[in-house]
């Protein structure tokens, strides 16, 4: 399995640990980011994705190696400490590049056919709030299959973690890596992802018709009998 691991601070601390222990688990190949070393614009709102493309952006030079390795991966996994009960700063700030992927607006065919976790340590609470930051981007981009591990470490790095939790971790990874496998490739959209699908499409069809979204729909097919999660061709180069 192709698997891509993007971290929401530079070092390799619990929250890392926790995600690099479960890719090992998934097992394939595991590329790596960490942010902001590799990726550090915050965007500037000038709109040029949601008028034109992603491609377009400021910061695409930055920005298309992580993009080309999740657009190949089978296994997106966004891990993020908990900072004052959010996702870090700097995983907003590459999330929000990703805006005009949105199903609202040109969400990409091959998000639909892979599997996505939310990874947060925190010290003590926050960890649903911090994973929900990461899980409304793996929703909305169109992400069947989306998992959330959280844990209250009680450390500030992976040396202090106490003994029982680093078991719990073990076993929560264990678990969650066979179900990843298990459910390898996703077969069906999720609930929600059709929900904004047809929500989306709704619009279009009663006169929302904003450009380039509309046409970008219209393209595909999907204002017609084509599906993004039937689409088969060009998921994997
Ligand atoms: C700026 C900052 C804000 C933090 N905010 C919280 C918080 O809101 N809740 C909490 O329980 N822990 C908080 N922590 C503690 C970290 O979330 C916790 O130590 C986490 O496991 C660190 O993960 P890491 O080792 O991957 O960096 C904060 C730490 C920092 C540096």
């Amino acid at each position: 399995m192709n698997i891509v691991i993007i971290s929401g601070q530079n070092h390799k601390g619990s929250t890392y640990l926790v995600a690099r222990e479960l890719a090992e688990k998934v097992g394939g190949e595991i590329t790596e980011f960490f942010l902001p070393r590799d990726f550090d614009e915050p965007c500037i709102g000038c709109w040029t994705c949601f008028r034109t493309e992603l491609s377009h952006c400021p910061h695409y030079g930055k920005l298309q190696k992580l993009t080309d390795t999740m657009d190949r991966a089978d296994l997106i996994i966004l891990a993020s400490p908990v900072y004052v009960f959010h996702a870090t700063g700097q995983m907003m700030s590459f999330l929000d590049h990703y805006g005009t992927r949105w199903m609202v607006h040109r969400p990409d065919e091959r998000m639909f056919h892979k599997q996505g976790v939310c990874i947060s340590t925190a010290a003590g609470g926050g960890m649903r709030s911090t994973n929900q930051d990461m899980y409304h981007s793996l929703m909305f981009w169109g992400l069947p299959k989306i998992y959330r591990l959280g844990f209250a470490v009680r450390a500030a790095g992976p040396k202090e973690i106490p003994e029982k939790i680093r078991q719990k971790i073990h076993r929560k990874t264990d678990a969650l890596a066979n179900k990843i496998r298990r459910n390898n490739p996703p077969s069906a959209p999720s609930l929600k992802a059709k929900f904004w699908f047809y929500a989306v499409r709704f619009a279009h069809m009663h006169s929302l018709n904003i450009e380039p979204d509309y046409s970008y729909w219209e393209e595909r097919g999907w204002h017609g009998k084509n599906r993004p999660w039937n689409t088969v061709s060009a998921i994997r180069d």
